[in-house]
């Protein structure tokens, strides 16, 4: 059988056969272990001739393994025995001690919870679970969306207008660092402290969506050779871009040091206004006048590549949405006592100034009208947004009668009415469930 020691072993002897001048390439091309549907054939071919059979025999003899190996790497190895022999099976697993037994479904809960959070089942939240085998079913990568129609139309002078070049700038600037801000959010502050593995294992997915996401504006700030430091840094620079940020990231630092834990009252209240922030209002609220006006943008078959890889975002973000919203109402149910009247007041507040945010995000990047829209409109559209958001938390709305005037992203968002918005290849990823190999 082929291995890497065997590899090694032959990239440091001189070649035997051959040409002198052969390329490191050629000579690696030559030397690599074949492909393993070459294997197999190699295999049923190949017959080892008497030399090489004596030289697998005579590897497996200890004695030949002590004259090849130095005191340094002798003494090594049995170090390693020793350790290995001496070690505790249950060591490490201290924390767990009180568990031990194996997992009872209902022993499961969201959060402070003493089950093994090692073993994924038997599973308690079905819709986690149904979470992260959809959001695998949709994988996507950036580089699959041609891109040729933007790039001539944003080098051509008078492709789009100042007030469309804003939109994409901006646009582009914040959910470059955004999706970046969640991300770590998640791995850093929320995965730790919630406490069941079938709702870890979708944080994981979706840590890997977000990591894609801040890969998809990377490549449409690349395809569009724009200033990437300006982009990059403009939560720094834009003061409706860098407000936005600085809100959200005030939730992760209250909880992001390491010796912080839930456990009270006071800090189970912190994770859960947490969750609130990231999920209901970065991910519920910051996202839409954004996702508004690039999809817009596509409908008017402009910078279509981009707003291809917006929409694609924008069904991941969907499913991260109401992922969040499940968490957050079972760990309500599980702890009602969190859900008093001040958690209550706390969290309409908080979803009453993530929309101001992101009023002013948009009178910042709509200055006038534009694509047929304004921001006085999409004020309207973010105060529809926000009844929705109070709604799902089970919380009253605050901005009676407000209505939807782009009912065309309720219809995006509706992936069953949309069968066909997204094209044949997320369609091909969702039957990739079975690799083959031939
Ligand atoms: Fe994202
Ligand atoms: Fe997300």
């Amino acid at each position: 059988m082929l291995n890497w020691d065997e590899f090694n072993a032959e990239e440091n002897a001189a070649p035997s056969t051959g040409a002198a001048n052969n390329t490191a390439a050629e000579h690696f091309a030559e030397s690599a272990p074949a492909p393993i549907t070459e294997i197999a054939e190699i295999a049923e071919t190949e017959e080892l001739s008497a030399p090489e059979v004596e030289v697998i025999i005579e590897n497996t003899d200890d004695t030949s393994q002590e004259t090849r190996l130095s005191s340094d790497q002798l003494n090594a190895i049995e170090q390693a025995k020793a350790a290995v022999e001496k070690l505790d099976p249950n060591a490490g697993n201290e924390e767990l001690a009180v568990s031990a037994g194996r997992v009872a479904v209902d022993d499961k809960r969201m959060i402070n919870c003493r089950a093994d959070l090692n073993q994924l089942v038997p599973f308690k939240y079905d819709w986690a679970w149904q979470k992260y085998l959809d959001g695998c079913a949709n994988h996507w990568m950036p580089q699959e969306i041609n891109m040729n129609a933007d790039v001539a139309l944003w080098k051509t002078e008078d492709g789009l207008t100042d007030d469309e070049r804003l939109i994409v700038q901006r646009n582009l600037g914040f959910f470059a660092t955004a999706d970046s801000l969640v991300a770590n959010n998640l791995v850093l502050a929320i995965y730790r402290l919630i406490t069941n593995p079938e709702c870890r294992q979708y944080i994981l997915r979706q840590a890997f969506e977000e990591a894609i996401h801040t890969h998809a504006y990377q490549y449409c700030i690349e395809s569009l050779a724009m200033d990437e430091g300006e982009i990059f840094n403009m939560y720094h620079e834009v003061p409706s871009v860098a407000k936005k940020a600085s809100w959200g990231l005030k939730y992760t630092k209250e909880i992001t040091d390491p010796t912080f834990n839930t456990g009270t009252p006071e800090t189970d209240k912190m994770l859960l206004k947490n969750l609130i922030a990231f999920y209901c209002c970065l991910e519920g609220i910051f996202f839409y006048c954004g996702f508004t006006q690039i999809l817009s943008m596509g409908r008017r078959n402009k910078m279509t590549g981009t707003s291809e890889q917006f929409q694609y975002i924008l069904r991941d973000e969907s499913m991260h949405l109401n992922f969040g919203i499940d968490m957050i109402n079972q760990i309500k149910l599980e702890n009602p006592h969190l859900w008093d009247e001040d958690m209550k007041e706390q969290a309409t507040q908080m979803i009453l100034e993530a929309t101001q945010l992101e009023i002013e995000y948009a009178r910042d990047t709509m200055p006038r009208g534009v694509l047929g829209m304004n921001a006085a409109m999409m004020e309207d559209y973010l105060q529809f947004i926000a009844n929705r958001r109070l709604n799902q938390l089970g919380l009253n709305e605050q901005f009676t009668g407000a209505q939807n005037p782009f009912p065309w992203m309720s219809e995006i968002m509706d992936l069953r009415k949309e069968k066909n918005f997204f094209e044949t290849r997320v369609i091909e990823y969702q039957t990739g469930g079975a690799l083959n190999w031939d």
